[in-house]
């Protein structure tokens, strides 16, 4: 194992060793290659750079309590991927390439696993692009398929479930109604950019987006989900424009094994007034919770139109939930729902 400082690593990019890709041409993919380079010549005329051609994941695999390396729900980011991909009309690797090639680079990777004692983890990013040169607008008819993998602690280094704020500026969107939201693509990032710098530089953790067209319930946060507990309740928005999340749709599973009742469904932001626990959730973020949601009307103005403010620290059903998936992800919890898959290394 590599000696890092595995307390200090945050959500950020730290070297490993091997990429892997595999290029699509000519009607089929080629053989997975494992490389030191990190670095890829294409065309400047590829898609991916002139018209956003590019989708990609994230998960992560850990060091179990038992020694034993596992990788949270594969299939489903392979799937999701997938889903994705047709949206740009892009060719996708099958669930079968994807999984193989994750597994490999995992392994040629695994020296930086962290230790099961740390809050770390190996975050994989696998990213689909359209390479081949083009000027019109169409979609590309040739892709590279590539994972990264980087050793990544929370948000917070080497400490979980710290609060954080967020913002909502009602004069950015997201995602349109009938637009690209729901599909984990590159310019659903690039549009956020902009806002979440200015988000940033006032102080706010997160920035939540409302829906584009009545400007009045929740979506998600530009990086995660959002869910809330009210009483015994889950509750999480339903929406076409938002990411399908496969750590929420995890928690909802768990939330219903702990006697909670789930409900998705649309969630004015004013009825945070009524509840008792709100958190963003993902992969990244795990769970993080919200100890305060500012609504502006301007992003850019100090004015904030209302304050919405929770506990300090997360709420004791989050923290349950929380417990549940780490202790899957970390092999402390019987796999009971068949969401871990080992990997030999
Ligand atoms: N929503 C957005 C916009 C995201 O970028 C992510 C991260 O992947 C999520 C939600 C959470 O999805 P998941 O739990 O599958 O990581
Ligand atoms: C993830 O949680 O895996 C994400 O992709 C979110 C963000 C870092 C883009």
């Amino acid at each position: 194992m590599k000696n890092l400082e595995w307390g200090k690593l945050s959500f950020s990019y730290t070297k490993t060793d091997y990429i892997i890709y595999s290029t699509f041409k000519d009607g089929k993919w080629s053989a997975p290659v494992l490389t030191k380079d990190f670095t890829y010549p294409f065309s400047v005329y590829a898609g991916v750079l002139h018209y956003g051609s590019s989708c990609f994941e994230g998960m992560k695999c850990f060091r179990g309590v038992d020694g034993k390396v596992r990788l949270f729900r594969p299939e489903e980011n392979a799937k999701r991927l997938i889903r994705s991909a047709k949206f740009l009309d892009l060719q996708a690797p099958s669930v079968e390439q994807f999984i193989e090639m994750s597994l490999m680079v995992i392994k040629a990777n695994s020296e930086y696993i962290p230790p099961y004692e740390t809050t770390a983890s190996l975050y994989l990013r696998p990213l689909l692009v359209g390479v081949n040169p083009q000027l019109g607008i169409r979609s590309s008819s040739e892709s590279m398929f590539i994972i990264m993998a980087s050793p990544v602690g929370t948000y917070s280094g080497d400490r979980i479930l710290v609060p954080g704020t967020a913002v909502v500026g009602r004069n950015y969107d997201r995602a349109a109604p009938n637009g690209s939201g729901s599909y984990k693509i590159g310019a659903n990032y690039a549009q956020s950019l902009h806002p979440y710098n200015i988000a940033h530089a006032q102080g706010y953790r997160e920035l939540l987006f409302l829906d584009s067209k009545t400007n009045s319930l929740i979506e998600e946060f530009g990086s995660s989900n959002f869910f809330a507990v009210k009483g015994n309740t889950y509750i999480t928005p339903k929406s076409p424009s938002i990411l399908p999340s496969i750590t929420n749709a995890s928690l909802r599973t768990v939330a219903e094994d702990l006697g909670m009742k789930v409900e998705m469904r649309e969630i004015p932001l004013t009825e945070m007034a009524e509840v008792d626990e709100a958190n963003s959730c993902g992969t990244a973020v795990v769970i993080t919770p919200i100890c305060r949601i500012d609504d502006k009307v301007h992003l850019e103005d100090e004015q904030v139109a209302r304050s919405y403010t929770f506990a300090n620290e997360c709420g004791p059903k989050s923290r349950k939930l929380y417990d549940q998936i780490i202790g899957f992800q970390k092999g402390t919890l019987e796999d009971r729902h068949n969401w871990i898959m080992f990997v030999d290394c």
